[in-house]
């Protein structure tokens, strides 16, 4: 099975609810399909519309280009009570031949964040008979598939689990940073020491995508069993990172 990306978005709830008040969301971030389709009284709702951005969102990152040479208006959500997907218009060649399947959980007036937050994760998948399989990787770990979201508070984070370089990040992207070896130490069940952490690093491709980087051997040796997916989200209070493995045949 090939999976082609994974995205991760978070939301924070108070925020869509401000942007509805102050303009016309649904009209922009909505498909025409969508915005005919939905019941109208939703588009003033703020949990629902934090549902449909967040997932367009994951959706724009497992696409890996973000929102460069597609739009909102581009990805169509749907919503089912099972596995709810996503699929982008035929107009954009080359990416409507994905089902982009999604998990959207809330985490609210817990211990990690008083906002009420949205998670979304995201997995690109060509259309098949894989819907129960990718439901058990989204939901749990799936035989060859192994697949972690870790959320962190933004503040009080260890700058200890940072490398030099990448204290030059934004505190946020710091966060997810650290977030996103968290998930990969469980995977591989590597231990969570700082000197791990010193010797993981979490790069930026040159359109912003997020990718593993190490020059530890042993490390590298773990990784090199895998094909490793990674998508980083962060909010004003939380960063997560979502991490898939999959097993090299
Ligand atoms: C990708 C995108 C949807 C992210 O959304 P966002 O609201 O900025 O923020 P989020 O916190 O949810 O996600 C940020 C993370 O997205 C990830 N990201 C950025 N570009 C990405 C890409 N091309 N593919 C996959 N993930 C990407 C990064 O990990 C980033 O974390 P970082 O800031 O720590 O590096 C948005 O930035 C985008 O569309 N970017 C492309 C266009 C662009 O970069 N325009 C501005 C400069 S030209």
């Amino acid at each position: 099975m090939i999976i082609s990306g994974i995205g991760i978005d978070i939301i924070n709830v108070n925020r869509i609810r401000k942007s509805i008040m102050a303009r016309p969301f649904a009209e922009k971030i909505l498909s025409s399909f969508e915005y005919e389709n939905t019941d109208k009284k939703l588009f003033g709702e703020p949990l629902y519309m934090s549902f449909v951005f967040s997932a367009k969102e994951a959706v724009s990152k497992a696409v890996g280009t973000g929102f460069v040479g597609i739009s909102y208006k581009d990805i169509n959500v749907y919503f089912n009570d099972k596995c709810p997907y996503a699929m982008i218009n035929a107009s954009i060649k080359g990416l409507n031949k994905y089902k982009y399947y999604l998990k959207f959980e809330r985490t609210g007036n817990n211990v990690t964040c008083d906002a009420p937050m949205i998670i979304t994760t995201c997995i690109a998948y060509k259309p098949g008979n894989a819907e129960e399989l990718i439901f058990n990787i989204l939901n749990d770990n799936e035989y060859a598939y192994l697949a972690k979201t870790q959320i962190i508070p933004i503040e009080n984070i260890d700058f200890k689990k940072l490398t030099e370089a990448e204290l030059c990040f934004r505190h946020e992207s710091r966060a997810a940073n650290i977030a996103a070896k968290e998930a990969l130490f469980n995977l591989l069940g590597l231990d969570n020491t700082i000197a791990n952490y010193q010797k993981l690093l979490i790069l930026r491709d040159a359109s912003g995508k997020p990718y593993f980087y190490t020059t530890d051997k042993e490390i590298n040796k773990s990784l090199d069993e895998y094909n490793t997916y990674l998508s980083l989200s962060h909010e004003k209070e939380v960063a997560v990172a979502f991490v898939l493995l999959q097993a090299k045949e």
